[in-house]
């Protein structure tokens, strides 16, 4: 679970203040599948900085399974954001020298055990990138990179994933297998999700809605599951 208290974030410049969260207050239930959404500039990126522990608040705390996560030291914030947290930057973030598999594969090596190139052929077979496996983050589009910078996410099977845009940059087929990712992995493996996302498609399928403007949550409400195709899928599946 996922506690926000009263969180503010400013950033002071000569004798300005810019305020970029005002106030937020927030649960997020362990398993709970949640859209963020509001128009650019609104924080959502700040916020979901905040929340992985990228960044710190500049008022109020923000408790990670009862834990605040500013009273943690670097090396234990690490420590749970390996085991615990996948983050897919707006940015993707891969790493240059290293291929679209070795990429993947990076998170399971340093907080995992075992052989990870299977499941990271796995990840990267269900994004489709099979034919990209041995490609240098250069040699990949944007969309490719955001689909390797989310099979990266999902390696060490964390119980929390956080990712900036997903779709962002994806057709519609591939935006279609980036979904079915992220509703397998929160229906069958329970996994916390936190999205930010100007996808309707994505913000329907999530369990939660919030919307951001100026800093502040102006909305915050259940989304109808049963009365969207993949409900009704699901529906079909299980009876
Ligand atoms: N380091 C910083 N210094 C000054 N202003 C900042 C800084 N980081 C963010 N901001 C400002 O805070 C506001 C919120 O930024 P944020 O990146 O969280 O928005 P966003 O909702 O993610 O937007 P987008 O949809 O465009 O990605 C913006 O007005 C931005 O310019
Ligand atoms: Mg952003």
């Amino acid at each position: 679970m996922i506690e926000v208290r009263g969180v503010r974030k400013w950033i002071q410049h000569l004798d300005r203040r810019v305020e970029i969260l005002r106030g937020i207050d927030l649960t997020i239930p362990a398993g709970q599948f949640i859209a963020i959404v509001g128009a650019s500039g609104s924080g959502k990126s700040t916020l979901l900085g905040l929340l992985a522990g990228l960044d710190s608040p500049s008022e109020g705390e923000i408790l990670l399974d009862g834990t605040a996560i500013q009273s943690l030291d670097e090396a234990a914030l690490a420590r749970i954001r390996g085991r615990k947290l996948g983050f897919v930057f707006q940015s993707y973030q891969l790493i240059p020298t290293l291929t679209a598999l070795e990429n993947v594969l990076l998170p399971f090596e340093l907080n995992a055990d075992g052989d990870g190139v299977e499941r990271a052929r796995i990840l990267l077979r269900q994004v489709g990138l099979e034919q990209r496996m041995d490609h240098y983050p250069v040699q990949l589009s944007g969309g490719e990179q955001q689909r390797v910078a989310l099979a990266r996410a999902f390696i060490v099977d964390p119980p929390i994933v956080m990712a900036d845009e997903p779709t962002g940059n994806l057709d519609s087929i591939n935006g279609q297998r980036v979904l079915e990712l992220l509703l397998d992995r929160s229906r069958n493996a329970g996994t916390t999700l936190v999205l930010v996302t100007h996808d309707p498609q994505v913000a329907a399928l999530a369990h939660r809605r919030i919307t951001l403007r100026d800093g502040q949550i102006i909305e915050d409400v259940e989304t109808p599951q049963n009365d969207h195709p993949a409900a009704k899928r699901s529906a079909l599946e299980t009876h």
